[in-house]
């Protein structure tokens, strides 16, 4: 079961010095388990600040993170947490990657290998168990880091932005194949991008966040049956939501880069 709540949650970087910025304010959300949830906001608003907390890798400055009912209190192999750029280890072949996590529960070596070969399968990389990241494709990098934790039993995968460095037909292919993965899992997902075709095309609901400081401007039911067609009314009727509600908030993020570029300039 994966469940994250997240009350009344707080972002404040650089508390006490003249930098001080508030980044998240006032967070309330309930990510449930099994759902497939996209946050979607303009650059800058806060998006990697409250996935990484929820993957435990940072703090809040108040309010409460919870995974299952338990507090978050630092990073767990029941949330993984996977980048815009693939992070697998360069020097080990992709069957040692993918068992990586296994190995540190004192595995053996026979039972970590069968069951990576069994991911990697899923993924559709069983022929390139003793490959090396570098003679892989980006697309199939992903794949091994989503093979990577789905090995380790995770219950939660955050994501933030993974296919934003692959060209578009990999893209495609990569969000039909997290579909794929998910469906019947009942693994949550909680996936960030600022693309909103993506948004609509993989998501349960979306979580529409506003300009820095982000604050929850609206979330949306994506009730649409899969796979969906980019090319459909309902579609088209989403798509048009997102746009209103993104347009004002991506017009304010610029102002805001702006504002501070005058102000930098003024300095010098
Ligand atoms: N470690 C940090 N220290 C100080 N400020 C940070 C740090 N990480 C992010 N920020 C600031 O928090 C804001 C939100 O950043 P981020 O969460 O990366 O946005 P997004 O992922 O939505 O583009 C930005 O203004 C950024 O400069
Ligand atoms: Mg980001």
């Amino acid at each position: 079961m994966g469940e994250i709540v997240v009350k009344d949650l707080n972002k404040v970087w650089g508390i006490d010095t003249p930098d001080e910025v508030l980044t998240l304010d006032h967070i309330n959300l309930t990510v449930r388990p099994g759902e497939f949830l996209v946050i979607i906001g303009p650059s800058g608003c806060g998006k990697s600040t409250l996935l990484n907390m929820m993957a435990g890798l940072d703090t809040p400055t108040s309010g409460l993170l919870l995974h299952n009912g338990q507090p978050v209190s630092g990073p767990s192999p029941d949330r993984s947490l996977i980048f815009q750029q693939p992070s697998l280890l360069p020097w080990q072949s992709l069957i040692d990657n993918v068992a990586f996590g296994l190995t540190l529960k004192g595995i053996s070596r026979k039972e970590r290998y069968r069951r990576a070969q069994q991911y990697l399968r899923n993924v559709g990389l069983h022929g390139f168990a003793n490959k090396y990241p570098h003679q892989l494709s980006g697309g199939m990098q992903q794949r091994a880091s989503i093979a990577r934790a789905l090995c380790l039993g995770t219950d939660i995968l955050l994501m933030d932005e993974p296919f934003a460095a692959l060209d578009v037909q990999t893209r495609f292919k990569m969000q039909e194949f997290l579909l794929e993965i998910w469906q019947g899992s009942g693994k949550t997902v909680v996936f960030v991008t600022h693309h909103i075709d993506e948004a609509i095309f993989l998501a349960d609901r979306v979580v529409i966040l506003t300009s820095r400081p982000g604050r929850i401007l609206d979330v949306v039911d994506i009730d649409m049956a899969r796979p969906r067609n980019v090319a459909s009314s309902s579609f088209e009727h989403h798509r048009s939501i997102f746009v209103n509600h993104l347009r004002s908030e991506v017009t304010k993020a610029f102002e805001q880069q702006e504002l501070v570029e005058m102000f930098d300039t003024s300095i010098k």
